[in-house]
């Protein structure tokens, strides 16, 4: 079989790799990719929001399967696009694509099926918002409806705050026009957890717990990111929270979205938030996380291909999704430093050999590329996931830290604390 992946991240990498272990597959493409992912993939210079040139390039080389690992080309259509063109493609239709693309339509969901989630109101029009914000209860959250990279959402403490959070989203448009209408949300407080499921329109099925560390300084201090590292399984997440979850969480968004004519087949990605009054959804997402990928996927014990396919056919119900839940795995992630605002990008990244042949160790590229020389060079904000396994979560950590040891470039930055709220759960 021939896999094509759209994606260029730690977390393509991670899809990438695990593909590679298919017995079913022969050859992996991956566009655009990164330095990484070529080696285990032939990365072809196509964007993933090129869907005319990515659809040629899968009928040319008569791809078998494509693996759309990003957002936007999801919330963009790239599905539809290829299932015109009678290619088979993994992961959510447009109009499924949604549950992520658009906040204001995920919490009128939750509130029509009855599903936990906090509570909100939605505003197209920025006085209403601000007369709203008047009379609320803080601290409260603002969130841009659209995508935002995971950097949408406002925790504002006072009123004068979140007035002005109206302003950055609605009318200085820092997010495009992910801030035309905007979901204020009651804040809450707890632990948050990530619940990953492959699903096939009818069945779900959910993947080890991950927990993310979103905020870019140790202490969960400093500006939100797309995530500094996470850990997984959650040992927070405990087998009655999962049993309510799938009551009351899982099972219902997948019947809604069907229920609403929109099935939805790939990846649900569920942002929990356990809340003293029980588990409710923060957020959803339409594709695997980045980096819970990074930390779920190398202890995933099925062939990944008969999962992709089995959603796609719908015969996800005879599969037994199965992890290694004898050992942990932790992702710490190497970052330019001064991400996720400014940084420099263009270092040599040196060491990358030392993670070969090493069992239960990883590096996944986030953002590298070669550059003239051939050298392995930093291309983003967000530049490698360190990885690793242990009999132990504490195990997993020690062993992911030690790693960051052994690769080195200008401008390395790390939250040491990666899974450090593992000791206050003993
Ligand atoms: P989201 O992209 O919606 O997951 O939000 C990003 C981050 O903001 C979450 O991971 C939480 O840390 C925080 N957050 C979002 N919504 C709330 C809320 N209602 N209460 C408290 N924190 C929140
Ligand atoms: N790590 C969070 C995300 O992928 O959205």
């Amino acid at each position: 079989m021939k896999v094509l992946i759209v994606g260029s991240g730690g977390r393509e990498h991670a899809i990438a790799w695990k593909t590679a272990q298919s017995k079913k597959v022969d050859k992996i493409y991956c566009a655009p990719g990164n330095a990484g992912i070529s080696e285990v993939a032939e990365c072809v210079p196509i964007g993933a929001m090129e869907f005319d040139k990515l659809a040629a390039f899968a009928r040319e080389k008569e791809i078998d399967l494509t693996v759309i690992g990003m957002d936007d080309p999801l919330v963009g259509g790239i599905v539809d696009k290829f299932e015109a063109e009678g290619l088979r493609v993994f992961g959510p239709r447009k109009n499924a694509a949604i549950l992520e693309g658009s906040k204001a339509f995920s919490k009128n969901l939750m509130k029509k099926y009855g599903i936990p989630t906090a509570a909100y109101e939605t505003f197209r029009d920025p006085d209403e918002a601000v007369r709203y914000l008047k009379t609320a209860k803080y601290p409260i959250v603002l969130k841009a409806d659209g995508l935002a990279l995971g950097k949408g959402v406002l925790i504002c403490k006072t009123y004068e705050e979140a007035k002005e959070g109206v302003r950055t989203l609605m009318l200085d448009k820092k997010f495009g026009s992910a801030g035309d209408e905007i979901v204020i949300e009651e804040f809450m407080t707890g632990r948050e957890v990530s619940v990953l499921s492959f699903v096939d329109g009818n069945t779900i099925k959910i993947m080890s717990s991950a927990q993310d560390h979103k905020r870019a300084k140790d202490n969960d201090e400093g500006l939100n990111t797309g995530g500094m590292g996470n850990f997984s399984p959650s040992p927070f997440y405990t087998p009655e929270i999962d049993a309510f979850c799938k009551k009351h969480i899982y099972q219902p968004t997948v019947d809604a979205m069907k229920t609403e004519g929109r099935p939805f087949k790939g990846v649900i990605f569920f942002g929990l938030m356990l809340t003293a009054d029980g588990p409710k959804v923060l957020e959803y997402n339409a594709r695997f996380g980045d980096p819970e990928a990074q930390v779920v996927l190398p202890r995933l014990e099925n062939d990944i291909v008969d999962v992709f396919e089995a959603c796609i056919d719908g015969t996800l119900d005879q599969i037994d999704l199965k992890f290694d839940n004898d050992r942990a795995t932790v992702c710490v992630i190497l970052a330019s430093d001064g991400y996720p605002l400014e940084y420099k990008k263009g270092f040599p990244i040196e060491g990358l050999e030392n993670f070969r042949d090493k069992d239960g160790y990883y590096v996944f590229h986030s953002g590298t590329k070669f550059d003239e020389n051939g050298r392995i060079v930093t291309n983003g904000g967000r530049v490698l996931g360190v990885t690793a396994n242990g009999a132990t979560l504490k195990e997993a950590r020690e062993n992911a830290y030690r790693a960051t040891e052994w690769v080195s470039f200008e401008n390395k930055y790390m939250r040491h604390d990666i899974g450090k709220s593992i000791d206050e759960a003993r």
